[in-house]
């Protein structure tokens, strides 16, 4: 994964950071949740992607051919992103992302006496200046290619982070505001990633008289606001934790921050944040004025606070699951139910140049959808003489609702293998 940062911006000492070639940061996130194996029947197969035909979204009816184009070459959504539209689980007021966000809210409407305004259905289509120029990504930067971005055509994408909002809501006059989102993102496969999550945006602007007589400059007193804000955001829903703060970098921001707080014995990353570029400002006549803004993820901090071990299980209609979450009942732990057991296949190929495994990832979620848990790389090697590169993936099909059966199993593995060759132009082994 390569992005601004974190999937959700979040993670502990068990998250690897890796640099990018070019110098942004990217991580992946080594799980260690435990399962138990009890056994419970299994269900009737479900429909995994159920056949909608518009989804509505802000009072805008979105349609599959408004966002999946087999003929158009830009085009990447595949039909199970096209599924997840309209799904809006930030706005579920008894699902753990949706308690999430509403304790969110109760932070801010009693600490800044509800002068945060809220916007939680705002399309996640937009336009790549929404989601990219208008924040300051530079041109060539990873998160804009089709390999890490979902494009509808080449100048519309499925928002990948909810800063896609920041300038038009400025424009518009907005100056104290949260928005919560379903972002996409092409992404590796494992617990703690999954192509939709959803995130959280504040942003808060100051005007002169705001930090006149503090004996501050602008910067310094928007930061310190910041940092002040977050903390107590973090104690609100972490209790007294032991909290510190990373300087970063976000195109966006200067200068960028990231808030950690010592949870389970680990630090833990919990947000990205700053202090708004002022060229931001100054594209919306805020010249004056001085802003901060941060975003966070809400699957990892729920995964976190409701001890939920599996990134799939917010995607879940189980009874098990859903059941056990009530409205404003935030940190109420989950309680594992049997697992069903992982059926591991490999695959291996010489790959081509064009390859990555973002691509690959897609396909095999194409094809197996929930029913994939993890795709890892498991080794590699290059032939001199051939000069040619093999990968092994190690594929861990298991599904949250009953057993997979062998044939079902294989049957999905040989459809990887056709497509993987049909699509990836890459040479079985
Ligand atoms: N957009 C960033 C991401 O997706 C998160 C973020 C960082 C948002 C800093 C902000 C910010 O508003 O100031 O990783």
């Amino acid at each position: 994964m390569t992005v601004f940062s974190v999937q959700s911006t979040i993670f502990s000492r068990a998250s690897v950071a890796l640099l990018s070639s070019n110098g942004f940061k990217r991580f992946s996130f080594v799980s260690s949740f435990s399962s138990s194996a009890a056994y419970s029947p299994p269900k009737m197969r479900k429909r995994r992607y159920p056949i909608v035909s518009a989804v509505d979204i802000g009072g805008v009816a979105i349609a599959r051919n408004d966002v999946v184009r087999e003929d158009d070459p830009t085009n990447n959504v595949p039909d199970s992103i096209f599924s997840k539209l309209g799904m809006q689980l930030h706005r579920r007021d008894k699902h753990p992302i949706g308690i999430l966000k509403n304790a969110i809210y109760d932070y801010f409407d009693s600490n800044y006496s509800n002068k945060f305004e809220k916007f939680e259905d705002l399309s996640p289509i937009v336009t790549t200046k929404q989601n990219f120029d208008d924040v300051l990504v530079p041109a060539d930067h990873v998160s804009r290619s089709l390999n890490d971005t979902y494009y509808v055509d080449s100048q519309t994408v499925l928002r990948c982070h909810t800063s896609a909002h920041q300038a038009e809501l400025l424009r518009k006059g907005h100056s104290r505001f949260l928005v919560t989102g379903d972002v996409y993102r092409r992404d590796s496969i494992d617990s703690t990633h999954y192509p939709v999550f959803h995130q959280m945006e504040g942003f808060c602007v100051f005007s002169p008289e705001d930090w006149n007589g503090s004996g501050k400059d602008s910067t310094l007193y928007a930061a310190e606001d910041l940092k002040k804000c977050l903390e107590g955001l973090a104690r609100h829903l972490f209790g007294s934790v032991e909290m510190r703060w990373v300087d970063t970098y976000f195109p966006f921001t200067n200068p960028s921050f990231e808030l950690e707080i010592y949870f389970k014995e680990d630090w833990l990353e919990v947000l990205g944040c700053g202090v708004t570029e002022q060229v931001i400002l100054k594209q919306s006549g805020l010249e004056n004025n001085v802003a901060w803004a941060f975003g966070l993820g809400l699957e990892r901090l729920a995964m976190v606070l409701f001890d939920i071990p599996d990134i799939r299980f917010f995607w879940s209609s189980d009874e098990r699951f859903t059941s056990q979450f009530g409205k404003g009942e935030l940190g109420v732990k989950f309680k594992p139910y049997s697992k069903y057991p992982p059926c591991y296949k490999d695959i291996s190929f010489w790959i081509s140049d064009l390859f990555t495994e973002n691509n690959f990832c897609e396909v095999v979620r194409g094809i197996a959808g929930d029913l994939v848990e993890e795709v890892k790389l498991i080794d590699q090697f290059t032939n001199k003489k051939k000069g040619l590169t093999s990968h092994c993936y190690r594929i861990v099909f298991r599904s949250m609702e009953r057993s997979l059966t062998d044939e079902e199993v294989n049957d999905l593995q040989s459809k990887v293998r056709d497509e993987v060759q049909k699509k990836l132009n890459v040479e079985l082994r």
